[in-house]
């Protein structure tokens, strides 16, 4: 892992960026197409792909299978159809959740997967027992194996068959990963609380142009009409990456707080429905078309009038768990004196994680920062509108814990006044292409130190 640090030097709360920043492809879809290219009989292309270090990990898992895979700026090609082995790289699996996707595939094409027990990762437990229990319906065996590298799921099917798979809660990836495993089972597979992510909707949009037959994506109820393993899909056109949606509510919980005028481009304002629903309630004036968000004259706004309120993060459509911690950044900056309307309290807000029980370690910097928050139990933080953020004392680091925390931590040393240092930049890196490039685009002061070049960092 490069460990790479970032320098930012605070705005001390001035809404001074100004520019237009492009919104990079979704590498919440970009990864899901590239486990899909197993599907595939030959090579198939992403367009609009980001460059981010969670697409580089799946890149070399499939590599690493024998497949190839070209990136050439915004365009990823793979084809699939050279790989020789079923094993994931446990080491590089074992360091991405997502590496998962690639086992109902791989199940469906091959008939056989091998992959690590996946271990938990810094935002929670992140079990795959949902996944486990849809291959053994889809009429797979699953062992679980000893090796000295650690315990591994060994799964095989002589032939995948249709099921009706209830998910117990919604998943993602869960959704997703069982869906591809249909395409090349036999017979209809139908999945029930299925995950609504417009991700989903996208990759189901994309099988199907080239010959996959996938109904209901995007509501809870998808069916597969699977066409058998040997039925594999023809790339009849490039597959192109949707707005990163994230990507998108980060920067503009970032422009609300620190820029005078901004426009986001290339983005899909309905999938964020819910925060710029919450931001103009607030009091933010945003201006939306169909691929553009703006803010104008947004200094005149102070953060100071603007109005706390109440977050519970929630399954697509709902609020994102992605954008919980960016959030929070913005939360400790609304009016000390404005009426909560959720709650009536004065200043205060309530932040309720709802998916995953550790996504708070970032917390730890906002404090060092001088927020005033409380972890009331390990979903829920009441924070205090109106703190004034200043940087660690010399010598005293911020850390990104995951890609958002990462990013959270950068927006709230932006707010601050000082310079503040960002250990684990890799962090961001997953998910967010050249952060410090685009936001000094916008006016900010944010450096990367590379690994190597550490012991020279003076602030
Ligand atoms: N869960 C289980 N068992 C399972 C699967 C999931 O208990 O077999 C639980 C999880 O532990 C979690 C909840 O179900 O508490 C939802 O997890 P989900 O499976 O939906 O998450 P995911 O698919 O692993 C994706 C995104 C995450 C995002 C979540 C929630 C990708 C590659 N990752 O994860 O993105 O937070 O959905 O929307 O799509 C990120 O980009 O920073 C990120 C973490």
């Amino acid at each position: 892992m490069k460990k790479d640090t970032l320098i930012v030097e605070g705005l001390a709360g001035k809404k001074s960026l100004n520019g237009e920043v492009r919104i990079n492809g979704a590498k919440n879809a970009a990864l899901k197409v590239m486990a899909a290219s197993v599907l595939f009989d030959g090579p198939m292309k992403l367009m609009n792909a980001p460059h981010t270090e969670d697409t580089n990990r799946v890149a070399e898992l499939i590599t690493i299978l024998g497949g190839s895979v070209v990136i050439d700026k915004k365009e990823i090609t793979i084809d699939a159809s050279s790989i020789d082995s079923t094993d994931l790289d446990p080491d590089l699996a074992r360091s991405m959740r997502s590496s998962v996707l690639l086992t109902g595939p791989m199940l469906g094409r091959y008939g056989k997967v091998k992959f690590p027990v996946p271990g938990g990762c810094v935002i929670g437990a992140r079990p795959i027992d949902l996944f486990i229990s849809a291959y053994e319906k889809l009429g797979a065996e699953v062992k679980l194996e000893s090796s000295k590298g650690g315990d591994q799921y060994a799964i095989t099917a002589k032939k995948l068959k249709g099921a009706e798979i209830f998910f117990n809660l919604q998943t993602v990836t869960g959704t997703e990963t069982i869906m591809m495993a249909a395409v090349l089972a036999e017979g209809k597979t139908v999945l029930r609380n299925c995950a609504m992510e417009p991700e989903i909707t996208s990759l189901a949009e994309f099988l199907n142009s080239c010959g996959a037959k996938i109904h209901g994506a995007g509501t809870t109820t998808i069916t597969i009409g699977g066409l058998g393993s040997g039925g594999l899909l023809k790339a009849k056109h490039a597959y192109e990456t949707i707005p990163d949606r994230v990507e998108t509510g980060s920067f503009l919980l970032l422009g609300v707080l620190c820029a005078d005028n901004l426009k986001i481009t290339h983005c899909n304002p309905e999938h964020i429905e819910v925060l710029i629903s919450h931001l103009r309630e607030s009091g933010a004036n945003i201006i939306v078309t169909k691929d553009t968000i703006e803010l104008r004259d947004n200094a005149k706004l102070k953060n100071s009038s603007l109005k706390p309120f109440n977050i519970r993060t929630h399954e697509y459509p709902g609020f994102s768990t992605d954008l919980q911690a960016p959030m929070t950044v913005f939360l400790t900056q609304v009016g000390a004196d404005e009426i909560n309307p959720n709650s009536g309290a004065r200043g205060e807000s309530i932040v309720f994680e709802t998916i995953y029980e550790g996504r708070f370690k970032y917390v730890s910097n906002l404090e060092k920062l001088g927020a005033q928050l409380t972890v009331m139990n390990p979903r829920e933080i009441l924070v205090k509108g109106g703190a004034s953020l200043k940087a660690p004392e010399p010598g005293e680091e911020l850390e990104a814990y995951d890609i958002r925390a990462g990013f959270a931590t950068i927006m709230a040393a932006l707010v601050a006044k000082g310079t503040s240092v960002i250990k684990n930049a890799y962090f961001i890196d997953r998910g967010y292409e050249n952060i410090e490039g685009r936001l000094a685009a916008l006016g900010a002061d944010v450096r990367r130190v590379h690994a190597d070049e550490q012991p020279e960092i003076v602030i």
